[in-house]
């Protein structure tokens, strides 16, 4: 075993094509063979993507969600959530304040609802925009006229992962959903010249080994610019709730895999790993991982978006993560971006 994982990463040194079997090599890796595939990962980032952590600042603009995805605490039947939702006002002063604190991309985040309209959530990126950062948006699925509207208003990103490669468990747990419409949005998103990020959730029920390979194959098939990938965490209130929480290591080495066989991507390390590990998000970023996304919401509102249990950061400030975040990065050497952290792959259109 160590000898074909240690061929695997040597194959992995001259290119980047590696096949399913070579991936599912390289995620199997036992304690010691792990290490080596981190290092490498994290040589490779600072190759490709230089010692600079890019730091996109999340709004949670709203907990309503018409969906009933198996696995997160949002889900239309948690009746238990008390739902909310900013105003236009309310959002904006958040971008704002990130914005004082440095950020130069904002990621505005909400569960799938009508509660805005796509005019009105128009005019919001184009104000925002005017704050002079990049702006990626992560709201689910819309159709193609909605998506365009919001591009020509302005968003740079799209952030809307597939979740799992797996089409049958796909629409076990995204009921009355299927990956080929999320991979339909995707093409859309692409077309229409957003920077397209994607993503999946490690250790879910039902994944296999063979799952997580193609999980990486769809990110490379896809050519996305960003991948989130983090563990799942089961959530008392969802019907996944006995599930086993997705596994440090598995995460780590699905991070490092995707640094090596896509150079070029934005690697974040999820704060789903940093609430299954103290130094979870400090570990990503030195196995391949580039960004971090830390909470900008007010921190009122933190609480009711526990997407899974015991997020962190629920009871800080924008401010407050902020310093944290940037003391975490300098101890492991790195820096702070201070430009906007486009894809390196996007010349302004495709
Ligand atoms: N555990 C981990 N990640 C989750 N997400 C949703 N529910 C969970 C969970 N229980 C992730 C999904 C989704 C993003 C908003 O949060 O990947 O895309
Ligand atoms: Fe809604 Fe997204 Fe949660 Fe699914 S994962 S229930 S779409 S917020
Ligand atoms: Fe929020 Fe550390 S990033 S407290």
């Amino acid at each position: 075993m160590e000898k074909i994982f240690a061929a695997t990463l040597d194959k992995a040194r001259k290119t980047t094509e590696l096949s399913k079997e070579d991936i599912k090599t390289l995620l199997a890796a036992g304690e010691k063979e792990s290490q080596a595939l981190f290092q490498y990962a994290d040589k490779v980032r600072a190759k490709y993507m230089g010692k600079e952590v890019h730091l996109r600042g999340i709004i949670e603009f709203s907990n309503y969600c018409k969906q009933n995805c198996h696995y997160c605490g949002l889900r239309y039947d948690n009746k238990k959530l008390k739902r909310y939702k900013l105003s236009y006002e309310e959002i904006y002063a958040a971008a704002k304040s990130a914005v004082q604190l440095g950020y130069r991309t904002l990621v505005l985040q909400g569960g799938e609802d009508n509660h805005y309209s796509p005019g009105d959530f128009a005019e919001l990126i184009k104000d925002i925009k005017k704050l002079d950062v990049a702006i990626t948006i992560s709201f689910g699925e819309h159709d193609y006229a909605t998506y365009k509207l919001w591009r020509e208003a302005g968003a740079d990103r799209y952030l809307i992962k597939h979740e799992t490669a797996d089409p049958v468990l796909y629409t076990q747990i995204r009921p009355g959903k299927t990956l080929e419409e999320r991979l339909q949005c995707q093409s859309w998103l692409k077309e229409l010249g957003y920077q397209l990020g994607s993503g999946c959730m490690v250790g879910l029920p039902g994944q296999t080994l063979d799952t997580l390979a193609d999980d990486l194959l769809l990110l490379k098939k896809m050519d996305v610019d960003m991948a989130g990938i983090g563990p799942f965490i089961p959530h008392p209130d969802t019907p996944l709730a006995w599930g086993e929480q997705g596994t440090l290591e598995m995460t780590l080495k699905m991070v490092a895999v995707a640094r090596i066989i896509m150079p070029l991507i934005h690697l974040p390390s999820t704060t789903a790993l940093g609430t299954i590990h103290p130094r979870g998000r400090e570990m990503a970023l030195a196995a391949g991982a580039n960004v971090v996304m830390p909470n900008v919401s007010p921190t009122e509102f933190r609480e009711l978006y526990q997407i899974y249990p015991n997020k962190i950061c629920l009871n800080d400030t924008p401010g407050h993560c902020r310093n944290c975040i940037s003391g975490k990065i300098a101890a492991l050497g790195r820096t702070v971006s201070n430009d906007y952290g486009h894809s390196p792959k996007f010349k302004g259109g495709r």
